[in-house]
């Protein structure tokens, strides 16, 4: 059986859970979030989350030996064994090498690269409110919850993540240019990247994202 296994690339606040969610819905794969795996084990207190937070809350990438055993971990759960769609890992080189190791061959990779300027970010970013809940996204400007500041899915109330600052935005942008822009160029290398553009409205990014998905199965 081919397992498909979608990998989002994009900057911090280019829509990469935006679209997971849509995208995990239509293929039926699992979502897996590394960024909302951290942020689970932080709000159960386990040791991982607690590890995570220094890194995360400063705005820097948590230690790659942590976040693929991580991984690892939950892609190795049975919903996982007919695909799963990856948003926020592989984050760095080493972190695309591990998963690349782990594939047996009857893997149908899709890679996904949503792109958006930087100047973009900053208010994508501090506008955000997220479910800590059922981890629903929604933006004040663009995306705005029906009732002002409740999760249109579970009715909690929303919160800002401790990283979605002014001043921590800079250093996730700086990560993402060093450290994660060249896994595009890893898979670039490796077969293919599809990019799309990000900055138009999310159901224009998710038929561009539908788009990749076909053409990669052609
Ligand atoms: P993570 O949670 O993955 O954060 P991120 O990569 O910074 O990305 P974001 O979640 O901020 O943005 P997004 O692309 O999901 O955008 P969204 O759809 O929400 O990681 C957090 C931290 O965990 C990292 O900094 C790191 O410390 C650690 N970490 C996680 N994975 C790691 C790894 N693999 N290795 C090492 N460390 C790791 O959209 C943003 C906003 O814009 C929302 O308000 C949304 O409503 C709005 N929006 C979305 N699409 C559009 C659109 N088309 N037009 C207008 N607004 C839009
Ligand atoms: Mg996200
Ligand atoms: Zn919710």
């Amino acid at each position: 059986m081919v397992r498909t296994v979608l990998i989002l690339l994009g900057a911090p606040g280019a829509g990469k859970g935006t679209q997971a969610t849509r995208l995990a819905e239509s293929l039926r794969l699992p979502h897996v979030s590394t960024g909302d795996l951290f942020r689970t084990n932080l709000s159960q207190g386990t040791e991982l989350g607690q590890k995570a937070r220094t890194f995360m809350d400063a705005g820097n990438l948590v230690s790659d030996s942590l976040v693929i055993d991580m991984l690892f971990d939950r892609v190795g759960q049975p919903d996982c064994a007919g695909g799963y769609l990856l948003d926020g890992f592989p984050r760095t080189v080493a972190q695309a090498e591990a998963l690349q190791q782990r594939f047996d061959g009857g893997e149908d990779r899709v890679v996904i690269d949503i792109q958006v300027p930087d100047e973009l970010i900053v208010e994508r970013i501090i506008g955000r409110q997220s479910c800590p809940k059922c981890s629903a996204i929604f933006h004040t400007r663009f995306n705005p919850p029906t009732s002002e500041g409740i999760c249109d899915h579970c009715q909690t109330a929303l919160t800002q993540r401790a990283d979605d600052t002014a001043e921590v935005v800079g250093t996730r942008l700086a990560a993402y240019h060093e450290q994660t822009a060249p896994v595009a160029e890893y898979y670039r290398q490796q077969g293919g990247v599809c990019a799309v553009n990000g900055n138009q409205h999310p159901d224009k990014v998710f038929e561009a994202c539908q788009v990749c998905v076909t053409e990669a199965a052609a």
